[in-house]
């Protein structure tokens, strides 16, 4: 392919099997729910898209010198969104036999003490970001540590990259270890330093983050709600109704609480783009207040199962009205992979005999995803004017799915397949802004690397062959 299809800023043309969200297949039905075009062409100009078609109606009014990018027979879709993960977890994924309190004492506060020092937050950060789109994942609304130094990192390099991003420094001021906790004034101020330095601040954008209510003072969470006044359409992220004892905790911290929800209204909390992982334990009340205020659940498979939190119960939140994601949790998920997430996803719903068909999920990785975070207007989905942020995926990666797939007769059946069996492997490149940052058989391309980076980190040494890419002039 020829730089010009790549730079930031130019005109880009990509030729695939394209397929779009613009409807819950849940509630539109699977007909009424997206795009399919199966000899696709996406034009992109300054990072967004200017049109979406049958190749063949578009190919002819192509400049002559445009390059094509044609990934036939793989299949385009909007770059996975992942609403909820944490950036100083990488190195705690898959850490042994406890549940979630116990887990966050024994592993995962000490490696957060770590992200102080900017060279570990700036590696983390590289390596996260590579990681997530090595897997497809071009948007995520991170949590990082107490220290604004971590931010810091994360929107650098994010930055660097092109990428839309949410994140946020964790506001904690008890029940954990001295050197992660702040103060409810340093936890406002110092989240508001960050506000002016990065929201907005090209495509990125803060989260107002209080770890969660066992975590913050009522003085804190008081510093959180006038932080949260003055910023009405900001996203806030926290977690909710995740496991027993954290809930159980709950309710002595805040005897005057009706149950764990009413703490994140009583500080004004809960609103549109407030994000509440978990949500797994949620009475009835609790799903329709944050139903009204047009709250988002995050239900993250990996996690609930790994430190065995419980089931979603993605029934009840949609018959409450409750706007949902699926996210990873990184590193109380296991995988990266958005794919692998929905896999996880359709098992935990089979336990409550609930489903999650392929079209679903897709949507919900893509389209629904960027709905539950606020962003619906301009990503997840591969329609004029949306960002330019796209997967290419081949669902043939792997011997298995070769296997499986002679045996697919429906784009349904492919989908699902795919999730069920596929990962990073399926991932040939990952576009964000118009721009290609990922390449499967490839190193970080396009991406100046730091003089000091690790030499590992965006790489990908799978073994997978090169360019799967043929360019093509245009007709
Ligand atoms: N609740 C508060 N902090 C965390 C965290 O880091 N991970 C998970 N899974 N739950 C939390
Ligand atoms: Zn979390």
């Amino acid at each position: 392919m020829t730089s010009s299809s790549t730079e930031a800023g130019g005109t880009l043309a990509i030729r695939a099997r394209v397929l779009t969200y613009h409807a819950h297949p849940l509630s539109a039905g699977e007909g009424g729910s997206h795009r399919y075009i199966e000899d696709g062409l996406v034009i992109v100009r300054d990072g967004l898209i200017e049109a979406v078609g049958e190749a063949h109606a578009l190919l002819p009014d192509l400049a002559v010198d445009l390059t094509v990018a044609d990934y036939r027979p793989f299949l385009l879709t909007a770059g996975f969104i992942d609403p909820h993960l944490h950036l100083p977890q990488t190195q705690v994924i898959g850490s042994y036999g406890t549940e979630l309190m116990e887990w966050l004492a024994r592993y995962t506060f000490p490696e957060e003490t770590r992200y102080g020092d900017p060279a570990v937050a700036d590696a983390a950060s590289r390596f996260l970001l590579h990681e997530l789109l090595r897997n497809g994942t071009t948007t995520a609304v991170a949590f990082c540590t107490s220290h604004p130094q971590s931010v810091e990192s994360f929107f650098t390099e994010s930055q660097r990259m092109g990428l839309r991003m949410v994140a946020g420094k964790v506001m904690m001021d008890r029940h954990a270890p001295e050197a992660l906790l702040d103060t409810p004034r340093r936890g406002y101020d110092e989240s508001k330093d960050l506000i002016a330095r990065w929201h907005g601040n090209g495509r990125l954008a803060y989260a107002i983050s209080p770890r969660f209510a066992p975590t913050s003072s009522e003085a804190q969470l008081e510093a959180t709600q006038a932080l949260a006044a003055e910023y009405p359409a900001m996203h806030i992220q926290t977690h909710l109704s995740e496991n027993a004892g954290e809930i159980a905790f709950v309710a002595e911290l805040f005897p005057w609480s009706k149950d764990y929800t009413h703490v994140y209204e009583r500080y004004g909390l809960v609103r549109r783009k407030a994000l509440f992982g978990h949500c797994i334990h949620l009475s009835e009340r609790e799903r329709g207040a944050l139903a009204e205020a047009g709250a988002t659940a995050v239900f993250c498979p990996t996690s609930n199962l790994f430190l065995g939190s419980g089931l979603f119960d993605r029934d009840a939140a949609l018959k409450a009205g409750l706007r949902t994601g699926i996210a990873t949790d990184i590193g109380g998920g296991t995988s990266y992979s958005m794919l692998t997430t929905a896999a996880e996803g359709y098992k935990v719903l089979a336990l409550r005999q609930q489903a999650l068909p392929g079209h679903a999920a897709f949507y919900m990785m893509t389209a629904g995803n960027a709905e539950a975070i606020g962003y619906g207007d301009r990503i997840g989905q591969v329609a004029p004017r949306f960002e330019a942020d796209f997967v290419v995926l081949d669902t043939h990666a792997t011997p298995a799915l070769r296997q499986r797939m002679e045996r697919v007769e429906t784009l349904e059946e492919e989908l699902f397949v795919l999730m069920t069996m596929g990962d990073d492997r399926c991932v040939v490149s990952t576009y964000a802004s118009g721009r290609k940052v990922h390449a499967r058989g490839m190193g970080g391309i396009d991406l100046p690397s730091p003089a000091h980076a690790p030499t590992s980190v965006g790489g990908d040494f799978t073994g997978a062959s090169a360019p799967e890419v043929e360019s093509v002039q245009a007709a």
